[in-house]
Formats: structure tokens, C-alpha cells, sequence
């Protein structure tokens, strides 16, 4: 595809080709995130970073990244303090933000609002998550991840093992991850849920077309034991009607050392989106994993940045321009970033 000026909604857009595209791309801004040098390519820019639902990470790794290319980051969080609170819709809100900024990053509660805005938008508009239906960026630094923590065991993409482990029903980390690892081949992926929270239906058959091995389960110990991967999920409470029927499903598939111990082979990677709902009631990876070095959850957050330092560059068409702007680190760069 043709990055330059495109806005990133699905990863339904992509090919293999383009995603290798990418993490060429996120490859080479490793220095830059490492604080090995710096560039000012994006000098001037303005990325308008859109957030009607809680973020950490997606919101600040979007605008580290933006600010790492040089450029400036206008926020904007919650609808409380934004005029979709006085009931402009989201044409107009698409309409005036798109004349304020270079690139807009939109997380909103409504599946299909991100498409919705971007139509009216005039610069281009990347899918930060909408509602329950997918997280294209998400899905990227994900596979970014699991292809680098793979080779370092010496494997490969095509034919891994991947356990997705939790609410897979409203999670829309595993839905845009399905939808990638579909590009690749010979999969064989274990879905593991509550049978009230499993994988919609259209998802499975996709990969199952496409000659992916796929089994579903409500068994956590069984689905992990012969698996690369094991993907942990959070329980997506704020989709339910209350809190109580989300507390159903809190804590059914804890995955602590002991049980890694027994059930996981000594390479499996831990994987997990974040936020881990650390509650004593969920408590779905225990902090007992934290000395595993197979724990990759933090490797994966870090990865975000130059996932999406690599998405700016590409639609705003300055991939070409990055080293030639360089400039030198002038303060203490922290430690073993
Ligand atoms: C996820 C999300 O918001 O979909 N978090 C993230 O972006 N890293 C997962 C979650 O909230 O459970």
C-alpha cells in the first residue's frame, strides 16, 4: 500500500509486504528510541492525539514517538473536556481538529468511530481503538514483539504457537491480532476464554480458511502447554452492562510461576497488552513472573514507540529524511533502555 498521506483503520488494509515495510522501518528508529541520537525531522508538526477512553500506554507511546521525530502533541482527553460534551458530532470535531493538526491518533468507546471520523478528516487519522473492534497499532507492536522474542529462540512466524488467553469476545487487541497473524501461515493458535467470552465466530472461520490450526477451549493448563506464546487479556469490564457480570469472569485464568513451572515449556514467552489487572480478585499474571525472562510485557510496551514512530514517518512521508536531520543526545539517556 501507499503509506504516504493513508490512514491507518484496520489492519484489514495490509499485506505481509507492508508489514514487513514497517518494522524495517521501526528498525531503524531503535537509536532514536534508545536515546543513541536524536532528529528533528518533524520540526513543526503538529499530531493531535484524541483519547475518549482511558489509555496509557497507546496515548503517551503515540506522542513520545510523535515528539521523538521532533514533532508537538495537542491532547485531548475525555469528552468531558472536549465539545462532544455540548453534542457536536463527530463530522464537525473530524472537520476543525483536522485544520489544527498534521495527523490525528483517535481512541473512542464506538466501533466503526475512528472510520467515522477519519471520512471527515483531512489529514491522516490513526486507530488508537475503537470500542471492541480493533487496535490496528496494538496488533503491530504485538507481532513486532512475538517475531523478535521468537527469533532470539531461534524460531520462526509462520508455523508459531499462540495461546490468546482471557475475554476474547470484547478484546480488540485479539481481534486485530487474529486478523494479522492471518496474513502469515501454518499457525496454530488456542483460544482460551469463558464460552460467554470467546473469539466472535467470523474470526475463527477466517484463520480456519486460511489453513490455520485453531482450537478453543475454557481450560487454561491444557491450552499452555505446548505453546510459544501464551497472550494473556484483560477482562474488558467496561463493556459490560455492570460490573458485577464482568467479576463472573475476573481471575479465571491466572497464569503465575508455579503454574508456568508445570504447565509452559521453558521458552514460552508471556505476553499481555497491559494494562494486567493486578487486583487480588483478577491478579491474571502475578508479579511472582516479574524475574521471568520470558515475561516480555515490558519489551512489548517498549517496542510501541518505534511501532509507531514508523507509522508518522511513513504516512507523513519522512522515512527518507530521519538520519539527515539528526542532531546530537545532550542528556543522560537512562539506563538499559
Ligand atoms: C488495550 C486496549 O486498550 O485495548 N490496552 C492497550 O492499548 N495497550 C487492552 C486493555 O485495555 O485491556
Amino acid at each position: 500500500m501507499n503509506f504516504t498521506g493513508a490512514h491507518i483503520l484496520s489492519i484489514q488494509q495490509f499485506e505481509q509486504a507492508d508489514i514487513e515495510a514497517i518494522f524495517n522501518v521501526a528498525d531503524a528508529m531503535l537509536p532514536y528510541a534508545r536515546r543513541q541520537k536524536a532528529t528533528r525531522v518533524l520540526e513543526g508538526a503538529i499530531m493531535g492525539n484524541m483519547f475518549f477512553e482511558p489509555s496509557t500506554r497507546t496515548r503517551v507511546s503515540f506522542g513520545s514517538a510523535f515528539n521523538l521525530l521532533g514533532g508537538n502533541v495537542r491532547e485531548t482527553t475525555g469528552f468531558e473536556s472536549s465539545a462532544i460534551a455540548k453534542g457536536e458530532s463527530l463530522y464537525d470535531t473530524a472537520r476543525v481538529l483536522s485544520g489544527y493538526s498534521d495527523v490525528v491518533c483517535m481512541r473512542h468507546p464506538q466501533a466503526g468511530s475512528v472510520g467515522e471520523f477519519a471520512k471527515a478528516s483531512r489529514v491522516p487519522v490513526i486507530n488508537g481503538g475503537d470500542g471492541s473492534n480493533e487496535h490496528p497499532t496494538q496488533a503491530l507492536l504485538d507481532l513486532y514483539t512475538i517475531r523478535k522474542e521468537l527469533a532470539s529462540n531461534g524460531r520462526d512466524i509462520n508455523g508459531a504457537r499462540i495461546a490468546m488467553i482471557g475475554d476474547l469476545k470484547y478484546g480488540r487487541t485479539v481481534h486485530s491480532l487474529c486478523k494479522l497473524l492471518n496474513l502469515y501461515k501454518g499457525m496454530r493458535i488456542s483460544l482460551v476464554s469463558p464460552k460467554e467470552l470467546s473469539m466472535p465466530a467470523e474470526l475463527v472461520e477466517m484463520m480456519r480458511e486460511n489453513g490455520h490450526q485453531v482450537t478453543v477451549s475454557d481450560e487454561l493448563s491444557s491450552s499452555i502447554t505446548n505453546v510459544d506464546i501464551a497472550y494473556s487479556t484483560r477482562i474488558q469490564e467496561e463493556r459490560f452492562q455492570t460490573r458485577e457480570e464482568a467479576d463472573l469472569y475476573r481471575g479465571r485464568f491466572r497464569l503465575n510461576q508455579s503454574i508456568y513451572t508445570q504447565f509452559c515449556e521453558p521458552n514460552t514467552v508471556i505476553m499481555h497488552p497491559l494494562p494486567r489487572d493486578s487486583r487480588s480478585e483478577a491478579n491474571e499474571l502475578d508479579s511472582d513472573l516479574d524475574e521471568n525472562p520470558n515475561l516480555a510485557i515490558f519489551r512489548q510496551a517498549d517496542n510501541g514507540v518505534i511501532v509507531r514512530m514508523a507509522l508518522f514517518a511513513m504516512v507523513l512521508d519522512v522515512v527518507h529524511l530521519v538520519d539527515k536531520h539528526t542532531h546530537d543526545v545532550r542528556w543522560f539517556p537512562g539506563i538499559g533502555r
